[in-house]
């Protein structure tokens, strides 16, 4: 009897010891329908392959209740921390509590919550970028690029009409890129004229479809310049331009268009000279510094300047720079 129970005990024991899993991390996007966090999660993934680090990776498919129900699982299963990529960013209290109420950290990626928000939890960071940088650099590339080839004003009334391709609405991304780039192309030496703006949610075929409709009723003699919010969109104008006998090899019929993320298929877009530039939105730098701030808070550590590497902006925002791209 005595043995027999021994023996229980002994096999509780060493049950209980594997059930207790190493905390691992727990990463939530918002979409898998997306280039760039495509190559995010797969940047991440490539981290958790070369540390021996685990982590899950989720898409909420743009579902609210899906990306907090797969972030609540994990957290049952033993997620250690949430890198946590927000479907949307004014709806995070849900997560922020849930957080909250396991100690867990919080690393808000891409998308950007409110400092309210972020600073409701001692715990919580954010990795992204400074939006308003994206549009300066796009203004740059536009204006450059009209400088040095003033047949871009073929209607000849002495100013650039340019169409902006916004992405989602109330994003900071869409509205701090989009304010910077109207208000320096303001202030360049060329003049410029916003034609018509839309949102086209980040994606091409919603571009291609709304600049239709814009050329549709205005013409395109008002179409000399268009810049997107992202380089999809900016590859859904390029996709629509063709279609209408621009930028398919005739100097007289260019229109130049900035994107922001160089993905693959805009710098193919941009080495064929069938867009001017984009501007770098440097996904393994921000899934770097996500990885290893959600490493650091996991394990407890203190989070500064020279634990993570990255300038923290209030101590809790880390912004990677952007990079401008474009053909000589
Ligand atoms: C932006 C990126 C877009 C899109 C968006 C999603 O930073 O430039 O292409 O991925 O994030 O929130």
């Amino acid at each position: 009897m005595y043995r027999k129970l021994l023996g229980a005990a002994a096999i509780s024991l060493s049950v209980s010891v594997c059930a207790a899993p190493a905390p691992f991390m727990e990463a939530s996007f918002y979409s898998q329908n997306d280039p760039f966090i495509q190559n995010y999660a797969t940047a991440l993934k490539d981290l958790s392959l070369s540390t021996g680090e685990k982590i899950t990776i989720n898409y909420a498919q743009e579902d609210l209740l899906k990306e907090y129900q797969q972030i609540e699982l994990a957290v049952k299963n033993g997620a250690g921390v949430i890198i946590y990529n927000p479907v949307d960013p004014v709806s995070v209290h849900q997560v922020i509590a849930l957080a909250n109420s396991k100690d867990l950290p919080l690393i808000f990626i891409n998308r950007q919550p409110a400092d309210n928000q972020l600073n409701s939890y001692a715990k919580a960071w954010y990795v992204g970028t400074d939006s308003t940088q994206a549009g300066a650099y796009q203004s740059e590339i536009l204006t450059r690029y009209c400088l040095d080839h003033p047949e871009t004003d073929r209607n000849g009334d002495g100013e650039i009409s340019y169409y902006l391709l916004q992405g989602q609405q109330g994003l900071s991304d869409t509205v701090y890129r989009s304010m910077s780039l109207n208000s320096s192309l303001k202030n360049s030496p060329v003049m410029f004229r916003l034609a018509g703006s839309s949102f086209a949610d980040w994606q091409s075929d919603k571009a291609v479809s709304q600049l239709e409709a814009y050329v549709r009723k205005h013409g395109m003699a008002n179409i000399e310049a268009v810049v997107a919010n992202n380089d999809d969109m900016a590859l859904g104008a390029l996709q629509y331009l063709k279609s209408q006998g621009y930028n398919s090899g005739d100097p007289d019929k260019f229109i130049p268009i900035v994107g922001i993320d160089a993905t693959e298929r805009a710098l193919a877009a941009i080495k064929a000279k069938e867009m001017i530039g984009t501007v770098k939105n440097d996904y393994a730098a921000q899934a770097r510094a996500a990885f290893r701030l959600a490493y650091l808070a996991m394990q407890g550590k203190e989070i500064n300047n020279s634990s993570t590497g990255y300038y923290l902006v209030n101590g809790r925002t880390v912004y990677i720079p952007y990079v401008k791209i474009y053909f000589e």
